[in-house]
């Protein structure tokens, strides 16, 4: 699929300026902490989440200016969450996106108060932006939503399930709480906030934009459970086989590689479905979704 490789290729160039303009130099100091907060941004992500706020916006009819704010805050919220979910007391991984992690890169102290820094960055973003042409009313209600994302109630919240759940036997119902929540609410809220931006979206809208984020949200999970089994170190960019050293339960896990890639595809139709009264802005919204559980990393 060209044109959505080079619409990932765009929006991924987009919010990587918008975000080189909003991390502090390693000229500035506290310089380690600065470089490090920048070691672990631009560092070969993917930028899902950024991309999502661009395509949602653009599915309604938002201008891109209005975008990036938003944008630059999901992918924070993220960097930060995978410094975190790396360091010894939580999946103790040494790999991320080919490089070594944070912790291993710098220290752990450096890599913990990275990831803080990033962070508050996020909502910083989110409040000064000045390109943002929307009302203070719904600007605050995107820092709400972020807020809800990432605290204890979303991914936060997802990640203390996560490791509870280390060497238990749990229900497919306590997995897929654990799933929307560490990964699929920032997922959803990166769809939402994108949603947000264009001017008069209805409730119909909003809803299946909710409904399309919530499903590849789990289905973005699902697929990556899959590739900690079925992928190459080399191919995916961090350790393989982490989940099952760690004991930890997944999908494979739990239901068979056949029956949770079944499933994936299941959620990526009922996403594609939940955007039928979209027109054709709403495509690469379309495409994403089929590449969510078709992506080899
Ligand atoms: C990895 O996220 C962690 C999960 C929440 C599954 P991504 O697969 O989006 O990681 P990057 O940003 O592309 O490295
Ligand atoms: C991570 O889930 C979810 C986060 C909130 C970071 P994983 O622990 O499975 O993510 P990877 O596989 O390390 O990227
Ligand atoms: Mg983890
Ligand atoms: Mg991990
Ligand atoms: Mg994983």
């Amino acid at each position: 699929m060209d044109k959505l490789k080079q619409l990932m290729k765009e929006y991924r160039e987009r919010v990587d300026n918008a975000l080189d303009y909003w991390l502090p130099t390693k000229k500035i100091t506290p310089d380690t902490l600065h470089k490090a907060m920048r070691y672990s941004t631009f560092n070969g992500g993917k930028r899902i989440r950024p991309i999502l706020v661009y395509m949602a916006g653009e599915a309604l009819g938002s201008n891109m200016d209005n975008l990036d704010a938003a944008a630059s805050a999901v992918e924070c919220i993220h960097a930060y969450s995978l410094i975190h979910d790396d360091l010894p007391a939580m999946d103790d991984d040494d790999l991320r996106r080919g490089k070594p992690t944070c912790h291993k890169a710098f220290d752990e102290a450096t890599a913990i108060l990275a990831g803080d820094a990033l962070q508050a960055l996020a909502f910083h973003i989110l409040a000064v932006d000045q390109a943002i042409d929307i009302s203070a009313e719904v600007r605050l209600e995107m820092v709400n939503l972020l807020a809800g994302a990432s605290g204890s109630r979303g991914m936060v919240g997802g990640q203390a399930i996560d490791l509870e759940s280390v060497g238990k036997t749990i229900e497919i119902a306590e997995l897929e709480n654990m799933h929307i929540h560490k990964t699929g609410a920032l997922i959803r809220c990166s769809v939402l906030l994108g949603a947000l931006c264009a001017e008069n979206i209805t409730p119909q809208q909003r809803m299946a934009l909710d409904h399309y984020a919530k499903c590849i949200g789990l289905a973005f999970q699902i697929q990556d459970d899959i590739l900690d089994v079925e992928s190459t170190e080399e191919e995916l960019g961090k350790p393989i086989g982490s989940d099952i050293d760690a004991d930890k339960p997944t999908y494979p896990s739990l239901l068979g590689i056949d029956e949770s890639k079944q499933l994936a595809a299941e959620l990526i139709q009922d996403a594609i479905d939940s955007l039928a009264e979209l027109d054709d802005r709403a495509d690469p919204l379309r495409w994403l979704a089929e590449y969510i559980i078709t992506r080899k990393n």
